[in-house]
């Protein structure tokens, strides 16, 4: 089976980590994302993949080359973003499947258990146009809402509504009969989500829910980001892609942890990274050359390329872009980023218990 996944987009909502890398190829778990969406696509009878790409294209050929996890893979890109239907017609192009083929199509930021096989065998017997993966989560407001009657036909796709009649939503992963995605048209900005599914829906076609929660996340934000490549090393979630076994945190080549540091939680600490005596850090994604200074905290954060923790830091569901830098002393919660290279300085109120 050939499958098209959508890599163009910004991960706006990941920056500064996004600045120098697309979302997709964020190292998370010791390699970079979509390695393990790969490594999942290839274990459910996926053979060739056409990557559809916009922002920084060039870096995925270089990551990937033309085979990876087991996949032949092909890079489309546009020139502008067509938005993610136009992005699946523009990358049809390179398909080889006939019109009555069943082709995948993934969202690129999706950490799904779910049984794709399963997904496409109600496909094939339903003879549905377009088949999606659909999962229950308790916001569905910032996702598409999706519907279903009782024999799983969908009967509406609103996306991003601010009133789900649901909490059923669009898990980001199609199944299309090669037929349907050559009904959108060509070279437009084209929003699947928006346009063709409500579309394909008002006419009359087959479109087909297979609802299954199994483990599922979208890494979208930093919170989703930090706590996919923890459940990864934790092993919430199986990958083969992973370079370790699962466990309580993922030590790479050449990263120096001190034994006389707490590193757990399912933290990942990159290449060259090192971690001081006395400091403590939690479900963490510590990217290689990163330094974490004695007796700091770093608690479900992303600790850039480089960038340094000073001693007794605090950081709690921060984001240090790369090369960024903080001060012994500093506290940096709920959400705060740093953009790469910014330093802050050492806090001047030093607390001591000899005062
Ligand atoms: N090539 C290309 N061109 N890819 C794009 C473009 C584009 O213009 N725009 C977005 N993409 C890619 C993104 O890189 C991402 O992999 C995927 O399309 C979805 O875009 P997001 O920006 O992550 O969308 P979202 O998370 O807000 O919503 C989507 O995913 C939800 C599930 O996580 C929608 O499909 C929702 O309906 C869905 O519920
Ligand atoms: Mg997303």
């Amino acid at each position: 089976m050939e499958a098209i996944l959508l890599v163009g987009g910004q991960g706006t909502r990941l920056r500064p980590l996004t600045i120098s890398t697309p979302k997709p190829l964020l190292p998370t778990a010791g390699v970079a994302f979509l390695a393990h969406q790969l490594a999942r696509a290839h274990a459910a009878g996926v053979t060739r993949i056409v990557f559809a790409t916009s922002y920084r294209a060039e870096m995925f050929e270089a990551a990937f080359g033309v085979r990876a996890h087991g996949v032949e893979l092909v890079y489309v890109s546009e020139a502008e973003p067509l938005g993610t239907g136009g992005a699946i017609r523009n990358a049809a192009r390179a398909l080889t499947s006939g019109p009555d083929d069943p082709v995948l199509i993934l969202n690129g930021d999706i950490l799904s258990g779910h049984d794709v096989q399963a997904q496409v065998a109600l496909h094939e017997k339903a003879g549905a146009a377009v088949t999606l993966h659909l999962t229950e989560v308790d916001d569905p407001s910032r996702f598409g809402v999706v519907p279903t009657d009782g024999e799983g036909r969908v009967t509406a796709f609103l996306e991003k509504a601010a009133r789900p009649v649901t909490n059923q939503i669009n898990a980001g992963c199609y199944v299309f009969r090669r037929s349907a995605i050559d009904t959108i048209p060509e070279g437009e900005v084209v929003s699947v989500e928006r346009e063709t599914f409500p579309g394909l829906i008002a006419s009359g076609a087959v479109v087909m829910g297979h609802v299954e929660s199994a483990y599922w996340l979208d890494v979208g934000t930093p919170e989703a980001f930090v706590q996919g490549s923890r459940d990864l090393v934790l092993g919430k979630i199986a990958s083969s892609a992973m370079p370790g076994e699962p466990g309580d945190r993922l030590v790479l080549d050449g990263a120096v942890v001190s034994p006389g540091a707490v590193v757990r939680g399912g933290t990942t600490v990159g290449r060259g990274a090192e971690i001081e005596a006395g400091a403590t850090v939690l479900g963490s994604v510590l990217q290689d050359g990163a330094f974490v200074s004695e007796g700091a905290t770093v608690r479900d954060s992303v600790i850039g390329r480089g960038a340094r923790v000073g001693a007794g830091a605090v950081l709690d569901g921060a984001i240090l872009g790369d090369g960024a830098s903080v001060g012994p002393g500093n506290e940096l919660r709920g959400g705060l980023r740093l953009w790469p290279g910014i330093s802050l300085p050492p806090t001047a109120v030093r607390f001591s218990t000899d005062a």
